[in-house]
């Protein structure tokens, strides 16, 4: 028989209880991990990588105190006004837009591999009707310095504050992008967030490294 892992993120928010079935035998373990604090910059290229991958989970809060998590591919980590800012790019349409206009917080985290089925329902049904932590069995957390949640299964989390917002200006974008990603309209909107924690897991450099192993690759023929 092989190595069955089983996670019930209901039990245990902050310290998730693993089952193993190996040959026949079960046993639990809590799991310890803590997620340790990081330079900002710490985790760049692996968390660029999975974003050009599965995508990032980006998860909001309402006035209502409701959380809800929707994928982003487009994003971008730098250094704003002298602080440290991730940038994320959401269209009005997106139940996420609301949340974001009601508290002007949210959180990034950095999905490992093996969570790739479950960012992508987030990135395709949304939560005006569907509790998609529930869906793609992830757990939220409370956050160290904001309202939305974190994502317990997730690597590396930023935890992100508004100080500004901008959306994308037809009249200022080059012809292949209007084309591209604007044919229905629903302009973006850019949501600069100053990061005021970032902390990852203490593994999180071995989880993230088959995908920083493939970081910007060279173009193909
Ligand atoms: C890989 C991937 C990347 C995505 N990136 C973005 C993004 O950067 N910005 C955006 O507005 N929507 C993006 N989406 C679409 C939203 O995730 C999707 O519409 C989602 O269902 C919205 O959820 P919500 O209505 O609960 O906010 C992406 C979807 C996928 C699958």
């Amino acid at each position: 028989m092989g190595i069955l892992v089983s996670v019930d993120p209901s039990r245990h928010a902050r310290a998730p209880s693993q089952t193993f079935r190996v040959s026949g035998m079960i046993w639990e373990r809590e799991q310890t991990m803590a997620k340790v604090t990081i330079r900002y910059t710490e985790y760049f290229t692996e968390a660029i990588q999975r974003m050009r991958e599965d995508g990032l989970l980006l998860v909001t809060a309402g006035a209502d105190g409701k959380a809800n998590v929707m994928t982003i591919g487009w994003g971008a980590i730098g250094s704003i006004w002298g602080r440290p800012v991730f940038i994320v790019l959401v269209r009005p349409s997106r139940h996420t837009y609301s949340r974001l206009e009601e508290v002007g917080e949210f959180t990034v985290n950095v999905p490992p591999l093996e969570l790739a089925a479950g960012v992508n329902l987030c990135g395709t049904v949304s939560g005006r009707d569907h509790d998609k932590f529930q869906e793609a069995r992830l757990t939220p957390v409370a956050s160290r310095q904001v309202r939305p949640p974190i994502i317990q299964e997730c690597v590396v989390h930023y935890e992100c504050r508004i100080l500004h917002k901008n959306d994308v200006a037809p009249g200022a974008l080059v012809q292949a992008i209007l084309d591209d990603a604007y044919a229905q309209g629903d302009f973006h909107r850019l949501y600069f967030g100053e990061v005021v924690a970032a902390y990852a897991d203490q593994d999180a450099a071995h989880r993230l490294s088959a995908a920083a192993a493939g970081a910007f690759p060279m173009a193909r023929p």
